[in-house]
């Protein structure tokens, strides 16, 4: 990103960023499904993802022998595209990677992404403290639902973009300081995390790329007070959907992953079959290394 997209007052820079992420998606090189042979990444399979990842801020992979699919290979390829900081959550397995199935008793079955229930379109972490944001991520799948469970996708460039066309204020709306506001998270009276404002679009200061925090839920979160923050949620709220031509629906398969530089995404309701759908989910406070190539 050779632009600040803070910067409203730089439109030359931004229009040619523009056209060029757009005619990226021209080409639909999105919708690709980058092949793994084994359970150690090749390094054209590695230049694949990260190329994707550039490109469109995700990567969606498919092991051909789903069966070496691992936390250890989740944990492997992380590292081999430079995500090194894994974040541990109050769920977390102990090797900080989340398993993610259905809970019905304890900690984790509070929480919607431990229930068969659609998960509504955010970016993760967006409740985290400032030396928490998450930056990308690992999705991998073990073994899918008998039915549903789909992940929708939205690169928050797109939809930086598209807020922009629709109107700059909105930008400027969502890069107020106060913006958003998460309440605390209490449990039995105490608190485990404390209330976070901040803005929803900012420059990330160590890559220098755009980062967004959202949420669309309805319960739980307090927007700034004024009709322009209004109209820009409404706006965003208006994209996340199929209609969206640069939103992509995929349903992994077991030994099929998503990677992504925290993209905004969704999860559909789900049935279980016999045995339960089963993730393994790694978030890290690092980017996926960009492109060597694009460095020099
Ligand atoms: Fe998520």
């Amino acid at each position: 990103m050779n632009f600040n997209p803070l910067d409203l007052g730089d439109i030359t820079g931004y229009q040619k960023w523009r056209e060029q992420k757009v005619r990226l998606y021209d080409k639909a090189a999105h919708l690709n499904v980058i092949d793994i042979k084994g359970d150690k990444l090749t390094k054209a399979e590695l230049s694949n993802l990260k190329s994707a990842c550039d490109r469109f801020n995700y990567s969606i992979y498919r092991m051909q022998k789903p069966e070496l699919g691992s936390k250890q290979f989740v944990h492997e390829t992380g590292l081999l595209l430079g995500l090194k900081r894994l974040d541990g959550n109050l769920c977390s397995d102990e090797d900080n990677i989340t398993s993610i199935q259905v809970m019905s008793s304890g900690r984790h079955s509070v929480y919607i992404p431990y229930t068969d229930k659609k998960l509504t379109w955010h970016t993760d972490g967006y409740y985290n403290a400032d030396d928490r944001t998450i930056r990308a991520m690992i999705l991998h799948c073990v073994r899918p639902a008998r039915t549903g469970g789909e992940n929708l996708m939205l690169d928050h460039e797109m939809a930086y973009i598209q807020l922009r066309d629709e109107n700059p204020l909105y930008i400027e709306a969502f890069t107020q300081a106060n913006v958003l506001t998460i309440p605390p998270n209490i449990e039995n009276g105490k608190e485990i995390r404390a209330a976070k404002t901040g803005p929803v679009f900012s420059v990330d200061p160590i890559s220098h790329t755009l980062h967004m925090r959202f949420s669309a839920r309805t319960r739980n979160i307090e927007w700034k007070d004024d009709s322009l923050t209004e109209d820009a949620v409404a706006c965003m709220r208006g994209l996340l959907n199929e209609n969206n031509p640069y939103v992509i629906s995929y349903r992994m398969q077991a030994g099929e992953g998503i990677i992504a530089n925290n993209v905004l995404h969704n999860r559909t309701a789900f049935t279980d079959g016999e045995e339960k759908r089963l993730l393994y989910r790694a978030r890290y406070y690092d980017r996926v290394d960009e492109v060597v190539s694009r460095k020099s």
